[in-house]
């Protein structure tokens, strides 16, 4: 596997989580977690079914609000900022449940994409440059859509719906990008093609990337390190091998049943 060493641990964090807490209620979704990502990683993290994973990407992303903790990005705070702040300063992610706009075209979606992102409003009406049509172009090549260009995106497999989601999330040219359970519900060949272009993006175009997965085999392959959580806490933080081979991951996992099945 061709992945980038992980990166040295004196280097600076390029998104960096304090004590991040988040409850619904009486429920503690994150019960103030620490997390780092360094410049070139692919982190995993991952975790049982509502251990707080995509509660923490809401949480870094801006979405939710916090109720503890503080957020730097690029060595700004970013705790108070909106997600299109964010998103301008390079951050980009996917969504668990897909979130594009089904009746619109896949070129479409992309163009619309990035006006999302970029600005504070999406300016669904105005035409956009010709530079900005090339460049959704090349990443739809890049997310092997090219031929589903004008298709509506709602006509797309699961699998082709998520390849999409990441070249929107690509338009920005963003530096680091959270990918939300990329692979969830996606045909074992579409599989493949994302965790290709995963590896791609890392290896080649220097994107750092925190994966949400539950595809252990994947994880294993993809990331440097991985992150887990329970409960909303964090279990463990290492190198990918290391954790993978902790027991209490195992258990709190799988039970006794251990992630090798
Ligand atoms: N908007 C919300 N309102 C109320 N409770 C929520 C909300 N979002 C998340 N939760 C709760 O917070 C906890 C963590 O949820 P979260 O979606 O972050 O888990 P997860 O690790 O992503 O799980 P999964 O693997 O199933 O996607 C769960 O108990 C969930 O029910
Ligand atoms: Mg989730």
């Amino acid at each position: 596997m061709n992945r980038r060493p992980p990166c040295a641990a004196n280097a600076s964090p390029l998104l960096e989580g304090r004590g991040i807490g988040k409850s619904f209620g009486g429920l503690a979704a994150l019960a103030g977690v620490d997390v780092a990502v360094y410049p070139g990683d692919v982190v995993g993290l991952i975790g049982p079914n509502g251990s707080g994973k995509t509660t923490l990407f809401n949480c870094l992303t801006r979405l939710d609000g916090l109720d503890a903790g503080r957020i730097h990005f690029k060595g700004v705070d970013i705790t108070d900022h909106q997600p299109f702040q964010v998103a301008r300063m390079g951050m980009s992610r996917t969504f668990q449940n897909i979130r594009v706009y089904r009746k619109l075209t896949v070129i479409e979606n992309m163009l619309l994409s990035r006006q999302w992102r970029g600005a504070r409003w999406p300016g669904l009406l105005r035409p956009s440059r010709p530079e900005v049509t090339e460049r959704a172009d090349d990443l739809l090549e890049f997310v092997t859509l090219v031929e589903q260009r004008v298709d509506l995106a709602g006509s797309l497999s699961w699998g082709q719906q998520r390849l999409l989601e990441i070249g929107m999330a690509l338009m920005s040219d963003p530096d680091l990008i959270l990918l939300d359970e990329a692979t969830s519900g996606v045909n074992p060949l579409l599989v493949d093609a994302i965790r290709d272009r995963i590896m791609t993006l890392n290896t080649t175009h220097g994107k750092t990337i925190v994966l949400i997965e539950h595809n252990i085999e994947l994880v294993a392959d993809l990331c440097s390190r991985v992150v887990v959580l329970d409960h909303g806490e964090k279990l463990a933080d290492g190198e990918v091998g290391a954790v993978l081979d902790d027991p209490a991951v195992s258990e709190a996992y799988f039970g006794r049943r251990g992630l090798n099945g």
